[in-house]
């Protein structure tokens, strides 16, 4: 019997298969293979959400959820968050490797560049209803920038790839701070490209024609820690909607519409403002005691807490902790943090939690710093769509350089009516 291999006994025939392991990994279409005739379509696994099925290889981002582990591009995100930027970490997912000082330069200017958005796009998130909620005008902002770049579409060659990814990365904060602009109803502030990348973003929200106005730089560092956190994490449920998009060929605008409106769901990057709900709602730290009751009773999940993969503390979680002191030193103490530290307390020392590995994860403290620096609730999933773009983007040139790639199309298990015939109107009960 050969090393590295798995080999599989089919009771039902007798017949034994051998299949090769690579990466810890058989090859799914192996099990076709396995049969109990010749018109048998063959073994399939089943798999809903993916739990246990690697939809390609990739490079970009490790994630060890047993030991709280998170790298991109093999740096440690503890490193990254502290002595990196944004844009940088961006480049770095995006090219695989840190930029030389020239590089980061040609970087920065490229994207900061590509700011301004097209006219019609501002005159059409003016077309959205007053109280729209920020994501649905994103998602919809984001689909609409394919119609004014129609080149996007270029998707084969790399210098149209290239320009869509500034392009994107510039636009989103624009485009992000124009939702938040349009609620309030207040003018556009257009870009301004002597700032960083975050203080734009914080510029164009907050300016009101303030004589001397300058952005806190604690609170952009604060925010711009937190978009490096969030910039990557694997095959999570939004970027697997833009490698899945992005497998039809259809242009970057559009695919990243679709992994936006993934990560606007409350199970994903919803979770954040469904967190600040949640620590309003419990109100004070005398009722958590209660609300965990009715978690465990199966009638609440608690926001913020487990995930997918990490069975341990999530690295980002630790970080954002600390990122929530210093913003609170800044802008006074929030009361719901308080809620929070103490949820966290008692949910980690209690059976239920501790058996099923629920820990506080990426969104738990983000929450209380994004409303500590004054957003509104429903601009939280936008932020985490600004943090988190470059990582759809890395993704995305990944696969369309990828020839192990094809066009996303999951099998399933059907269990409904076999034929029968049509029963007209009158000869149905
Ligand atoms: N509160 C209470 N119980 C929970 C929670 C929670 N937040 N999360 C999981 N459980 C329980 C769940 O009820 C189940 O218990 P049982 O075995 O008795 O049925 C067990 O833990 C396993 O849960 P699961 O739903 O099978 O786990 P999953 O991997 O499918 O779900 C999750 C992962 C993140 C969707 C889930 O933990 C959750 O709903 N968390 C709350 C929402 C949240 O904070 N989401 C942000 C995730 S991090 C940011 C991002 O990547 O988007």
């Amino acid at each position: 019997m050969k090393e590295n291999t798995l080999t599989i006994t089919d009771n039902r025939t007798n017949i034994t298969y051998e299949f090769s392991i690579e990466n810890n990994t058989i090859n799914a279409l192996d099990l076709r293979q396995i049969k109990v005739d010749k018109d048998d379509f063959g073994i399939m696994s089943y798999d809903p959400g993916y739990t246990n099925t690697a939809a390609c290889s990739s490079k970009i981002t490790f994630v060890d959820g047993d030991k709280g582990v998170l790298m991109y591009r093999g740096y440690p995100i503890e490193q990254l968050a502290e002595h990196s930027t944004f844009l940088e970490v961006a480049y770095l997912l995006i090219y695989g490797e840190l930029p030389n000082k020239e590089s980061l330069e040609h970087w920065e200017e490229r994207v900061m560049h590509h700011t301004y958005i097209h006219e019609n796009l501002a005159k059409l998130m003016q077309t959205f209803r007053y109280d729209a909620h920020p994501m649905g005008m994103l998602i919809g902002t984001i689909a609409a920038m394919s119609t004014l770049h129609p080149d996007a579409k270029d998707i084969h060659n790399p210098v149209s790839r290239q320009k869509q990814i500034w392009r994107l990365l510039g636009k989103l904060p624009t485009v992000a701070a124009f939702t938040y602009r349009r609620r309030i109803g207040r003018p556009y502030n257009y870009p301004d490209s002597s700032l960083s990348y975050t203080e734009n973003l914080i510029y164009m929200m907050d300016y009101m024609n303030q004589g001397n106005y300058q952005v806190n730089p604690i609170l952009a560092k604060a925010l711009d820690t937190l978009f490096i956190l969030h910039a990557d994490h694997g095959q999570n449920c939004s970027t697997s909607v833009m490698r899945n998009i992005g497998s039809s060929y259809a242009d970057p605008c559009s695919a990243m519409a679709g992994a936006a409106a993934a990560l606007y769901g409350p199970l994903h990057g919803g979770a954040n403002e469904a967190v600040l709900r949640m620590l309003t709602e419990i109100d004070k730290v005398d009722n958590i005691p209660g609300y965990i009751k009715q978690v465990k009773d199966g009638k609440l999940r608690l926001m913020g807490f487990g995930h997918r993969v990490y069975k341990n503390y999530d690295p980002r979680a630790r970080i954002i902790k600390d990122i929530a002191e210093k913003v609170l030193e800044v802008t006074g103490r929030n009361p719901l943090l308080d809620i929070a530290l103490e949820l966290e307390r008692i949910a980690l020392e209690d059976d239920y939690f501790i058996s099923r590995r629920l820990y506080p994860n990426v969104d738990f403290y983000s929450g209380i710093i994004y409303q500590a620096m004054g957003f509104p609730v429903d601009m939280f999933p936008v932020l985490f769509a600004l943090g988190r773009a470059p990582g759809w983007l890395a993704q995305w040139l990944e696969l369309i350089d990828d020839t192990d790639q094809r066009i996303a199309r999951p099998r399933q298990v059907y269990t409904g009516q076999m034929k029968r015939n049509y029963v007209s109107l009158e000869q149905r009960n």
